[in-house]
């Protein structure tokens, strides 16, 4: 084990330690002999499900620290991180301001964006075409309107994935070396979906830092394996630069291709198959976005032996069940 570094400050918001079990009937049918095991980060909370509780958790102690008292912050109309970013500015009587980029969902007051409404955000909705720019731009005039008006807002990035939120999953990682210990699991691959990079980079920076005997493995559920590794290296830099606390460990991102799908948002059939095979065999739910194209993109490894070095595949549910609720067609098809 090597010396964790001292954390930055740190609200407690999410129920932690997460249950962490074995999965029997999903090892029998798809484990190909290996022990599939689940950390239920989508336990994190009721409203607040999910992985990005745990990085808000180190966004929310710097706003109060430092005299924020909005959270800005952006993504899909559906969104886990604008409804967690929102329901937790609203649980410490902060404001929420939330840019998101629009959908193709005929469903839009559902799921996450329902509950952003109930918890008191203030949005805005703008144009999937050429989202990156008018993000930029969004987020350039919001952080001067909010200066002018004397209450500066912290300004969150997407996923609330950058040197900040990284501590979240740093924090996971030493859960999770307690976790395998009980379990007396020798050495195992710890796989999650990725699609800002701030879990994977907490996650894979934590094992580092803790010796821990694990292999964490991304599986992209957009952009690419190349994006993502460059955004690992990116966000463990920055942090670095952030922490001086922070030893050099070696930090080397290893994402999975071929999860993605048609786009973000956009999942094959297979994937909402596998959701309802999932729920019916284990009682777990996942959803269409990140862990069901995820645990697709597992299953496809274990069959094509990417695995074969390791008896032990430890799956971080990493959540997104209000999601769910903006893809109820093609779940009904699948379920019936
Ligand atoms: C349910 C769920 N799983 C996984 C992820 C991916 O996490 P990250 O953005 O840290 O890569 C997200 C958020 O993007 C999410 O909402």
């Amino acid at each position: 084990m090597l010396n964790l570094p001292e954390y930055p400050p740190r609200l407690t918001l999410a129920r932690t330690p997460t249950p962490f079990h074995y999965l029997t009937r999903a090892s029998d049918q798809w484990g190909g002999g290996k022990r599939l095991w689940i950390k239920r980060d989508d336990l994190t909370g009721s409203a607040l499900t999910g992985n990005k509780v745990r990085k808000l958790e180190f966004f929310a102690a710097h706003a109060l620290n430092n005299g924020f008292r909005t959270l800005v912050t952006c993504g899909g109309l559906q969104s886990n991180h604008c409804r967690a970013t929102a329901l937790v500015a609203a649980q410490l009587g902060l404001r929420c301001h939330l840019v998101l980029r629009a959908d193709d969902s005929d469903q839009a007051n559902t799921g996450n964006f329902l509950l952003d409404q109930i918890a008191g955000a203030t949005y805005e909705v703008l144009p999937a075409v050429g989202w990156n720019k008018a993000l930029q731009s969004a987020y350039e005039r919001l952080e001067q309107a909010y200066l002018d008006a004397a209450e500066p807002a912290l300004m969150i990035p997407t996923g609330g994935s950058d040197s900040l939120g990284i501590w979240g999953y740093i924090a996971a990682a030493e859960e999770l070396g307690r976790d395998i210990a009980t379990h007396h699991i020798d050495r195992a691959a710890v796989v999650l979906a990725t699609g800002s990079a701030g879990t994977q980079t907490g996650l894979t920076a934590g094992v580092a830092l803790a010796g821990l005997p694990l292999e964490v493995v991304g599986y992209a559920v957009c952009d690419d394996a190349r994006w993502f590794n460059a955004k690992v290296n990116e966000d463990w830099q920055a942090a670095r630069r952030r922490w001086p606390q922070l030893p050099a460990v070696m930090v080397e991102p290893v994402t999975r291709d071929h999860s993605a799908g048609p786009a973000y948002g956009i999942a094959p059939p297979e994937v909402y198959k596998l959701i309802v095979d999932l729920a019916r065999l284990e009682g777990v739910v996942l959803d269409p976005v990140y862990t069901g194209k995820a645990f697709l993109g597992l299953l496809r490894d274990i069959r094509e032996g990417f695995f074969d070095g390791v008896d032990d595949i430890i799956f971080v549910h990493t959540g997104g069940i209000f999601g769910l609720f903006a893809h109820e067609h093609s779940l009904i098809q699948a379920a019936s």
